[in-house]
């Protein structure tokens, strides 16, 4: 099959490989966080996992929620630890340990090269305390809070650029009233003065949900003050075999596009923006933070399906879900929920830790898959899903790096037959991850995931059953 470059359509924002972690489960204490491990560092972070988290290299890293959010109070996790306040988590179960709180998240943050996105309290928090940690993470000058943060050992402001305006606010079940749209837009409003007037330059996350009953009113009433539009996708198996998480990458391709043309009736500059406000309206186009993406298969458990064990079959849905997310030029970040332990990438058991399918996709992309979008032409080819429907054999995206090297990511979802595609004339060298079998799943003792790298001819590109394949073309 004969796969043409049409034209180039922007850059890649290298945000899109974001993740996430969240008080929640061992995804934070027992995760990211263990004084008790043998491989804690002196701040009681998992060597081990920081050690992943740096390979994995995110370049934005969302905090502390998160559906925890609608609890957490920022003040009791900074400071002495003795004088810190651990209350019950009303969410996920257990406690809300409050050792690993701003200035722990922050220097992990810098840790592993990640820019932190904070999310704000809507639903038990004001706005003056979100403007308060605004002042607490950025302050400069003689204020009380920026004085508190160096009272705490840290002269130099954290610089937190991104802040979410609540999370997933339009979920009824969910602690907080703002699951009617017009109380969101009116709270949402007045977080954002309080935070803005607070520190100008900060970038602002409003919630967004996919339905136009909730997302037009929110642009509407919002778009002058906010720089990002949320949107959260979780696929599932949902009974439906082998294919059924592919039936939600088509959902989620359907969401971006929706949202890509409703952000579009917004100008990339705001005109009418009155100078009463005392702080600028956002510069630029709004752009779309999927902050929570991934596979889970909730459970109606204690621990809600959470702990996640992800076979190849979802490493291939997750390298198509990268395609989808960098060929679609609207969106500006995007989150990989979470990071250890809950719906994760990484697993930290006491042992060690070790990844999951799903990390190597990403592994694979995190470093190459960036620069100029291109933009690529095929003839579908489709493939019986099954209960879940007919979906494309073949996901491709292109990018022309930096370094001038076209790279192609060539995902083949067939998991019965070969196809092979060309490029064109000339070499290219391919990396390619497969497994024995879509079920094949990873432990500590051993990684399912085979790799080879080899050299191709361009016209006759032969992509293995179930397979996530980096072609880099020769430059010419
Ligand atoms: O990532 C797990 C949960 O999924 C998050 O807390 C919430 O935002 C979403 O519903």
């Amino acid at each position: 099959m004969e796969v043409t470059i049409q034209g180039s359509n922007g850059r890649i924002c290298e945000a899109v490989y974001g993740q996430f972690i969240e008080h929640i489960l061992t995804c934070i204490e027992g995760g990211v966080y263990d004084p008790e491990s043998p491989f804690a560092d002196s701040d009681g972070v998992r060597t081990d996992v920081c050690r992943m988290a740096q390979e994995m290299a995110p370049p934005v890293l969302r905090f502390p929620g998160g559906t925890v959010m609608c609890q957490y109070h920022w003040e009791d996790a900074v400071g002495p630890q003795e004088t810190r306040i651990r209350r019950k988590n009303l969410i996920w179960g257990g406690e809300l340990d409050p050792s690993f709180g701003t200035a722990e998240f922050v220097q992990f943050c810098r840790k592993i090269g990640a820019e932190p996105m904070i999310c704000v309290n809507m639903a038990s928090g004001t706005p003056e305390e979100a403007g308060n940690w605004v002042e607490y993470c950025n302050g400069t000058g003689n204020s009380y809070y920026a004085n508190l943060r160096r009272s705490h050992g840290f002269a130099e402001p954290f610089g937190v650029k991104y802040w979410c305006i609540g999370n997933e606010s339009y979920a009824e079940p969910d602690i907080g009233v703002h699951h009617d749209v017009n109380l969101y837009i009116r709270d949402a409003m007045e977080f954002i003065k309080f935070m803005k007037l607070t520190d100008r330059s900060i970038r602002t996350v409003v919630v967004g949900c996919g339905q136009p009953e909730w997302d037009e009113p929110v642009l509407k009433a919002l778009h002058a003050v906010t720089d990002y539009f949320s949107l959260h996708h979780y696929s599932a198996e949902n009974h439906k075999g082998l294919y059924g998480p592919f039936e939600g990458e088509r959902q989620l391709i359907d969401m971006l596009e929706q949202t890509a043309k409703r952000l579009d009736a917004y100008p990339e500059k705001v005109t009418d923006f009155s100078p009463w406000y005392r702080f600028p309206p956002r510069a630029g186009k709004i752009q779309i933070a999927l902050d929570e993406w991934n596979i889970w298969n909730f459970a109606a458990d204690e621990t809600y399906g959470l702990l996640e064990r992800y076979c190849w079959r979802d490493a291939v849905w997750t390298a198509s879900v990268l395609n989808d997310i960098l060929n679609q030029p609207a969106v500006g970040i995007a989150n990989l929920a979470q990071m250890v332990n809950v719906i994760a990438p990484v697993v930290a058991e006491k042992e060690g830790a070790w990844y999951q399918t799903i990390a190597y996709p990403f592994l694979l992309y995190r470093r190459e898959m960036l620069g100029e979008r291109l933009q690529l032409n095929w003839e579908p080819l489709w493939l019986d899903g099954g209960e879940a429907g007919k979906l494309e054999a073949l996901n491709l995206c292109a990018v022309r790096g930096e370094d001038g090297v076209v790279r192609v990511a060539a995902v083949n979802r067939d998991f019965e037959k070969e196809h092979v595609i060309s490029l064109g004339e000339g070499e290219a060298t391919m990396v390619s991850l497969t497994a024995d079998s879509p079920s094949a799943i990873c432990s500590r003792e051993q990684c399912c995931v085979q790799r080879t790298e080899r050299a191709v001819s361009c016209s006759q590109i032969v992509l293995r059953p179930g397979s996530v394949n980096l072609i880099s073309l020769k430059s010419v």
